[in-house]
């Protein structure tokens, strides 16, 4: 427990947001000795079949801290989201924060920008954020302190945010009985998403780990709150005697078989923007769909 940058029994007041379109949990984490919070991957609600964007999920983290009268430093994405839209700008314009990503998403913006053949208007640097976290990077959210830890294998760019004693999982595992997330997007790879799991499973066993997505495996009511000791024992993916070798044979073959998300397309060119709405020659916000190009 030494071993790790910040003050992890320090206890955030946490507060999740469920979005059943799309299957994720947005949180808002709170310093439980000052009135400062952060937002970790938060929902802009999307129409896609009409192109309509609207912002209910983010009205109400809002109003949720306008309530608890908080302020908000900071707004973490854990990486570029291919299933829902960020809405970090909408939310950084009403409250402020900054808004921070891993530093590889200038592999993730260089990758996606030759699918969507985005000019050279569109920078690949990462400078559509305010914060580009490294491994180990420490930040302040009022009196608590958090950190980035670098677990590449859903994408080049995933982090997994340690904040206190509470730990944001982000696309790596799922609940103990949904596993974990799939490799198969370009950069994945089911060899370094294990490694990066070891990672998350060597914080402390109490260590609270709350989850990205949660799909409610067999029926089950949604649920996002788990610990480090529970997943080592009975993710069914890592968990119990599951080796290495096991993982990446499984993780392959399953992920062969899924299907794109609903929302990849327009996620992509919303999320690598750090959430911005890209816009056509005349300024109006437009998406693409790159044919075969997936
Ligand atoms: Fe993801």
């Amino acid at each position: 427990m030494t071993d790790y940058p910040v003050d992890m029994s320090v206890k955030p007041e946490v507060e999740a947001f469920f979005d059943e379109a799309t299957n994720t949990i947005s949180y808002i984490v709170k310093d439980p000795t000052s009135d400062a919070c952060a937002i970790i991957d938060s929902v802009m609600d999307i129409d896609y079949a009409a192109g309509r964007i609207t912002y209910d999920h983010a009205d109400a983290m809002i109003a949720r801290i306008t309530e608890m009268g908080a302020k908000l430093e900071w707004i973490i994405e854990t990486h570029v989201h291919a299933d829902h839209l960020s809405a970090a700008p909408y939310i950084q314009q009403k409250l402020g924060g900054k808004i921070g990503v891993g530093e590889k998403i200038m592999v993730v913006q260089e990758t996606f920008g030759k699918v969507f053949n985005e000019g050279t208007e569109f920078q690949r640097d990462g400078s559509q954020f305010d914060a580009l976290f490294k491994d180990g990077d420490t930040y302040q959210i009022g009196n608590m302190q958090g950190f980035a830890m670098y677990t590449p294998g859903h994408t080049p760019a995933c982090m997994v945010h340690v904040i206190g004693n509470a730990a944001f999982a982000g696309d790596t595992l799922f609940m103990p009985d949904g596993g974990s997330a799939r490799c198969d997007f370009p950069g994945g790879s089911a060899s370094e998403l294990y490694d990066s799991i070891m990672k998350v499973l060597s914080l402390p066993d109490e260590t609270r780990l709350f989850m990205c997505h949660d799909y409610g495996p067999n029926g089950r009511a949604i649920e996002w709150e788990t610990t480090v000791a529970e997943q080592k024992a009975n993710n069914i993916h890592v968990g119990g005697d599951k080796t290495r070798e096991d993982f990446i044979k499984f993780r392959t073959e399953r992920d062969a078989q899924l299907a794109m998300p609903k929302l990849i397309i327009p996620s992509l060119q919303v999320n690598m923007r750090a959430g911005e709405v890209p816009t056509d020659s005349d300024g109006n916000p437009m998406l693409k769909v790159p044919v075969n190009g997936l």
